[in-house]
Formats: C-alpha cells, structure tokens, sequence
C-alpha cells in the first residue's frame, strides 16, 4: 500500500524518519508531499494513493475524487474540521484523528502566552504573575486536562466548562467544574478556549461573553479562530480597554486588532501549538501504526466519520 504524508506545515524530519520506519517496517511505501503551496499538488500526489496522513491540511470533495484509491486519512492531531467527514464517507474513506498526542504541547504554549500577556509583551513595565489567579479552561478535553496539570504548577485556581465530561473527572484533576458559559467566563482571569470548531460553537465566543470577564481579563485561544466571532471580539476590546487577547489561530482581522489594540493582542505568525518535535513524533507515528493496523486487522478504533 502507498502510504502519503501530505503536511503543508511540515513535522520534524525525526518525525518523518519515525513514520517512514513504522510504514515501510510493514512492508507499505512512504511518500512525502510538505510545504506545498498549491492544492493542485495535493490532488495529483493523492492519486495513487492507499492512505493520507495529514495535519491541518484540508481534505475536501476534490482531494477525495482525485484520490481514486484511498480507504483511509489519518489526521494526526486533534481536530478533524479540516476533512470533509460527510465526503469522506460518502466515497467510502475512513477518517481517523489521534487523540491526546499532540495535547501537552498545545497546553505549554497556553502558558507561553499567559506569561507573555502577563508580562505585557515583554515591554519592561511590571507585570503580573499567574500565580493565585484564576483559569477558567472552556472544554475539559485532553489539551484542557493538560492545561489543568500545568497550572497546578503556576498556582493557579483552575475551574472548567464541559457538558461532554463528567465532574468527577474534573474533580478528581482539582478543577472545579463550572455550570454555565457565562459563569466561565465570569469567573475567570485567564480564559482558555479548547472548543473543537462545529456548526455548534462556530462564532459562539461573543461580545456578550468576553464582556463577562473580569477585570483584566485575557482570553487565550489555542483551539479554533471559528469559535471566535471576530467582530464581536473587536467591539469588546474597543468597549474594554482592560482586556487582552492571544492566539495561536490567527484571526481573519489580526492585522485590524494589532493596529487597535497594540499590546493587548498577540498572534503566532502560524498554528505552532502542535509544532514540537515531541508533539510530532507523538502524531504522526500514532498516525501511522493506526494505517498499518487498519491494513492489517481492519482496525478502525479512532473512526470519526460513522
Ligand atoms: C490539532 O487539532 O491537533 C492541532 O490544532 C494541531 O494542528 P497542526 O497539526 O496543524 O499543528
């Protein structure tokens, strides 16, 4: 079977290595398409490909009528928004995402940008310290529980928002577990978002509840810029002087709110979240053992599309 690793943002050549070996180690061929530029590209290596391992990279109708002979995408990562499930299984593709290995590295950088946005971009100026502050994670998923576990270490009182996970989970991390969106938000000096982008949470982080923050309050998203509704977002930070926002998901008007707001944003230049070497080897070598478990024992466990 031929194995395609199509990552326009690419993993660490380790990474890479790590995958070639589980892939060719079972007896499957391994080819490499990165940093591509033109979807063109992607839709003529998928061609005779038997199986996609992708990351952020969209797999849409197009991509999946020119991959003739593929039975599987493996996302290696998190979040599957970026493949069309409904294609997928209308054309008798597998999808399948890699939970959790990706997650401590997305949970370090929420603090990377805590700091930064405590320590005021690193200006000078005295800051603040995260310590006894107050977090407030919104969805108790892996990076959540990850974030969780880090806090602990900067002192912070971590409470979190998931209809999706029971309480006792949460209890049992030291997170109290919040009841409402609005008393998240409410509550909480640092905001962490770690919502998946759905047709439900799409545009859902407004201006009605980032104006619930308190006092000071910074939203940091590592998750999804769908979730945030971008004008809403603008008109907070216009009403609320004292608010911050820092993300990994550059948003559509990024260059509008670093013009507006200076020090209180801050955007990486592109989604570094996952972009460990660790994070990567963790993903796409998860990402392929589940091909060659799926060639050889039809193994489907992290199916996402039904
Ligand atoms: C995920 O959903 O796993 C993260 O957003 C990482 O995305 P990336 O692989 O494009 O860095």
């Amino acid at each position: 079977m031929k194995v395609l690793v199509a990552t326009e943002k690419p993993f660490a050549p380790v990474a890479v290595d790590g995958i070639r070996d589980v892939v060719e180690g079972a007896g499957h061929v391994m080819a490499l398409l990165e940093k591509y530029t033109d979807k063109q590209q992607l839709l003529d290596a998928v061609a005779d490909a038997d199986a996609l391992i992708i990351r952020s990279d969209k797999v849409d109708k197009d991509v999946l009528d020119a991959a003739k002979k593929l039975k599987i995408v493996v996302r290696a990562g998190a979040g599957y928004d970026n493949v069309d499930l409904a294609e997928a299984t209308a054309h008798g593709v597998v999808v399948e995402n890699t939970p959790g290995q990706n997650s401590n590295a997305v949970a370090e950088l929420v603090f990377g940008m805590a700091v930064l946005m405590a320590r005021n971009n690193y200006n000078g100026k005295a800051g603040t310290e995260l310590k006894g502050k107050r977090l407030g994670i919104h969805a108790f998923g892996q990076v959540g529980r990850n974030v969780a576990r880090i806090a602990k270490g900067f002192g912070m009182e971590v409470s979190a928002l998931d209809p999706y996970c029971p309480e006792q989970d949460m209890i049992a991390a030291g997170v109290k577990p919040v009841h409402t969106v609005e008393d998240l938000y409410r509550e909480s000096d640092y905001l962490s978002l770690h919502i998946p982008a759905t047709a439900e949470t799409r545009g859902s982080v407004n201006a009605a509840l980032i104006d619930l923050l308190p006092k000071g309050g910074v939203l940091i998203n590592t998750a999804r810029k769908e979730v945030i509704d971008e004008a809403g977002l603008k008109e907070a930070m216009e009403r609320r002087p004292d608010i911050k926002y820092v993300a990994d998901v550059r948003p559509d008007n990024a260059d509008e709110l670093t013009e507006a707001f200076a020090e209180r944003v801050f955007f990486t230049p592109k989604k570094m979240g996952a972009q460990t070497a660790e994070a990567n080897i963790n993903a796409g070598l998860a990402a392929a053992r589940q091909i060659v478990a799926f060639f050889r024992d039809g193994d489907t466990r992290f199916r996402v599309n039904k």
